[in-house]
């Protein structure tokens, strides 16, 4: 099987495990899927939502969590380790900077473009992968980078079925008039190639959305992709940092429980079903906290603060439980190496 290099990183399989926030994945989802052979991401999505002071405040609380996530993580040193940063995230930079300090091997961010991620690991050997799901915005992220004279270490391209938040338009997604994964691999190679031969680099392609088993995890290594990103299926798993309310949602739902929503990030994100769900988009839940989440959020037009229902559901409670397009079909509670003995042995 072939390995995964990222810079001077090299992880033993072509896997990436997706950031999933919040709580979802966290030091121990990510340890157990480096020590397994691949890259594991932590989500710096409100990393300190289990701080005494997160209500009150949410930057110095996950500021203060960071850091000891990440170097729980990789307490093994050979573990590789990312941590995913929404782009749209207030207080961005200042979360970069913090994750660079703590020794964190790689920044990946998607939900918006990363136009000045170069500027915020300067000086740092930290790699950084933007997220896209179209070779339009890898070329405007790239010639934006280059004006730092940086190019991506590696790109994570997400097609249509990831779960969370998705980069294609509403209509394309409920209309299934997007792109499938498969054909933007191509796209998003021959955009890369033309960067690759002017500048003698290689850039590996990580492609995810939908991976769900072995023959998926070939189809996509068969097309081109360095490596493959896979964010549900871990879900499944007893390493998952999920509470167990979380992973229960997932081996109860069915493919009619999967849903498209118009998130309160102002992005279609793919969801499960449940009465938070629908009691959300028909009475909404009036926003009555700021967690600080988002640069440009507008309390008085959302359904309901995607913070608060994304920390409630992590601790257990009744929320938002995003979902890639084949959640639905987790059906067991396994561990990481077997599932990783699934895709690759
Ligand atoms: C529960 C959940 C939370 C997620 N949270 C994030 C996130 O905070 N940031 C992000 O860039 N992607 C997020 N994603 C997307 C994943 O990182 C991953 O790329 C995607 O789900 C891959 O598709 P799959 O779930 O079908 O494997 C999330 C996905 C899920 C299922």
């Amino acid at each position: 099987m072939k390995e995964l290099k990222i810079g001077d990183l090299t992880a033993k399989l072509p896997l990436v495990q997706g950031g999933m926030g919040v709580g979802i994945s966290l030091s121990g989802l990510a340890s157990a899927v480096a020590e397994a052979g691949g890259i594991g991401t932590i989500s710096g999505v409100q990393i300190g939502f289990r701080e005494p002071d997160f209500r009150e405040n949410p930057l110095e609380a996950n500021l203060r969590a960071m850091g000891p996530e990440i170097a729980k993580a990789k307490a093994n040193p050979n573990n590789i380790i990312a941590i995913n940063l929404m782009t749209a995230m207030r207080n961005y930079e200042t979360y970069a900077k913090e994750a660079v300090q703590s020794g964190i091997d790689i920044i990946v961010s998607g939900a918006g473009l990363p136009l000045n991620l170069p500027k915020y690991i300067a000086g740092s050997n930290t790699k950084i992968m933007p997220i896209v799901s179209s070779a339009r915005a890898l070329n405007l992220i790239i010639k934006s980078w280059l004006k730092s004279d940086r190019l991506p270490d590696a790109v994570v391209l997400e097609g249509p079925l990831a779960g969370g938040h998705l980069g294609f338009k509403m209509d394309e997604i409920q209309e299934q008039t997007y792109t499938p994964l498969e054909d933007l691999i191509g796209e998003l190679k021959d955009a890369l190639a033309v960067y690759e031969n002017q500048y003698h680099v290689n850039i590996p392609l990580i492609a995810g959305g939908g991976i769900h088993t072995r023959d998926d995890v070939h189809r996509i290594l068969g097309l081109g992709a360095d490596a493959v990103q896979i964010g549900s299926r871990f879900i499944g798993t007893e390493e998952c940092d999920a509470h167990e309310n979380y992973k229960q949602a997932f081996l109860n739902a069915t493919a009619e429980d999967m849903r498209i929503i118009k998130s309160p990030v102002g992005l279609p994100a793919r969801a499960i079903r449940n009465d938070f769900l629908d009691a959300a988009y028909t009475d909404g839940f009036k926003v009555n906290h700021c967690f600080g989440c988002m640069a440009k959020c507008k309390p008085a037009e959302i359904p309901f603060c995607i913070s608060k229902y994304l920390v409630d559901v992590a601790k257990g409670d009744e929320g938002l439980v995003f979902s890639g397009a084949n959640g639905y079909r987790i059906n067991e509670i396994t561990t990481v190496p077997k599932l990783v003995e699934e895709w690759f042995e």
